[in-house]
């Protein structure tokens, strides 16, 4: 079979990782690489042995692709999808958020379906074994009826003033935490928790550090089930490390806990604790059920603090677990190969994603976009958003 030929447009910090990713994939060729800036994208051709572009259009005009990558800025992905839309590339692979407006996402909706493209948006938490597992354990109702929860994705002060070097401010001015951090949020309620969909938004934001983009928005979310989820992201954080990301979830039965990226005095890992009557052997068939999902999580009895347990008169001192310590991660660009499967098998659910649903796709990048868009309008007009 002849290999997919590949062209990536936008050769920063994240293209340049698909352009490595994939040019060492047997089934790609990557045979041309597209980025305003011309060193940027010499150095990519140079690096990977193919033809440098600056103008996208130029490289669609002498390339017939089977596969786009677009990875430029956020709120620069639908100009060159839609190119690559309009040059019938069949297979595209767009970078998060979406779209930064109800308009570009419609027209990109519009346009995908139109072509019958198949188009992936890189959601690339998902392929997270911890992730995994905490869609497992909400859909298995591990938890019983989750009702709330709470997620923080706070980025160190220095994404917004320091991260794509001169062009930084430029950059963080056209996104904000909502487009760059909930994005990501947004599609992982929407993974663990599916069928539900958001039907309600109010937010805040705040603004006074960085002026030229939010600090931080905290929204509420309540889904079509009745679970209302916290959502918080900031970027004015001075931190030691770039990213802080923890989330908790409480259902009637139990409570997930997940600190995908530990903050200060606070290591890496994910719990669940489960009701406590949970038998002993299902705790152990659930264990071995995420073993086979990539996710190694310890199954424990879990002594509860003998203080908590007098609280609790009554109940037993035992409490069944699963839980990971440390960091849960997939390899970097995972996501990536599972498109490329997915093109390869032609479904949108290949089988090395172990029926874990479609792979994210257009319907997900326009529902996380209509979710961040009443945030950021929720934020602007002080009002609660009905969707
Ligand atoms: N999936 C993830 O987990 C993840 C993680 C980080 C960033 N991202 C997303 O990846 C995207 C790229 O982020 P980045 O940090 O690599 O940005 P970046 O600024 O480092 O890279 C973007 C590149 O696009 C180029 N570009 C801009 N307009 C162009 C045009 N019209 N034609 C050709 N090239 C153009 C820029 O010159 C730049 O080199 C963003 O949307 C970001 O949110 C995704």
């Amino acid at each position: 079979m002849s290999k997919l030929k590949t062209g990536i447009i936008g050769l920063g910090i994240l293209g340049n990782e698909h352009a490595d990713y994939l040019a060492k994939r047997p089934e790609v060729e990557v045979v041309a690489v597209a980025d305003l800036r011309s060193e940027a994208a010499e150095q990519a051709a140079k690096r990977i042995g193919c033809q440098a572009y600056t103008s996208y259009e130029a490289m669609l005009a002498e390339h017939k692709l089977d596969l786009a990558v677009v990875a430029t800025p956020d709120p620069l992905h639908a100009a060159p999808t839609l190119a690559c839309l309009a040059a019938r590339v069949p297979n595209i692979l767009q970078e998060k958020p979406f779209a930064t407006t109800m308009a570009d996402a419609e027209a990109l909706y519009e346009a995908i379906q139109r072509q019958r493209a198949r188009f992936f948006i890189n959601f690339a938490n998902r392929t997270s074994p911890l992730d995994i597992a905490t869609r497992y354990t909400i859909q298995s109702g591990l938890l019983g009826q989750v009702v709330y929860g709470e997620s923080r994705l706070d980025d160190n002060i220095s994404v917004p003033t320091k991260m794509w070097g001169a062009r930084t401010r430029e950059w963080a001015a056209g996104s904000s935490t909502a487009y760059f951090l909930l994005s990501h949020v947004v599609d992982l309620l929407r993974f663990y928790f599916t069928p539900a969909e958001v039907r309600e938004v109010y937010a805040i934001k705040q603004q006074q550090v960085l002026g030229y983009t939010p600090d931080l928005y905290d929204a509420y979310l309540t889904f079509d089930n009745g679970l209302k989820v916290r959502v918080k992201a900031e970027w004015i954080k001075h931190i030691d490390d770039l990213v802080e990301f923890y989330m908790c979830f409480s259902g009637s039965d139990g409570t997930l806990i997940y600190n995908k990226r530990g903050a200060f005095n606070c290591t890496p890992g994910w719990r669940a604790n489960l009701h406590k009557d949970l038998p002993a052997a299902e705790l152990l068939t659930h264990q071995q059920e995420l073993a086979k999902l990539g996710a190694n999580v310890t199954a424990r009895m879990q002594w509860m603090d003998p203080a908590a347990g007098a609280l609790k008169a009554g109940t037993s001192m035992l409490l069944p677990a699963l839980e990971f310590d440390g960091l849960g991660y997939s390899e970097w660009m995972a996501l990536d190969g599972l498109f490329i499967d997915a093109i390869l098998q032609d479904t949108l659910m290949p089988s090395t994603w172990q029926g874990l649903g479609p792979l994210p796709n257009q319907e997900d990048g326009m529902r996380q976009t209509v979710v961040v868009d009443a945030i950021v309008t929720s934020a602007e007009t002080n009002r609660v958003i009905s969707l």
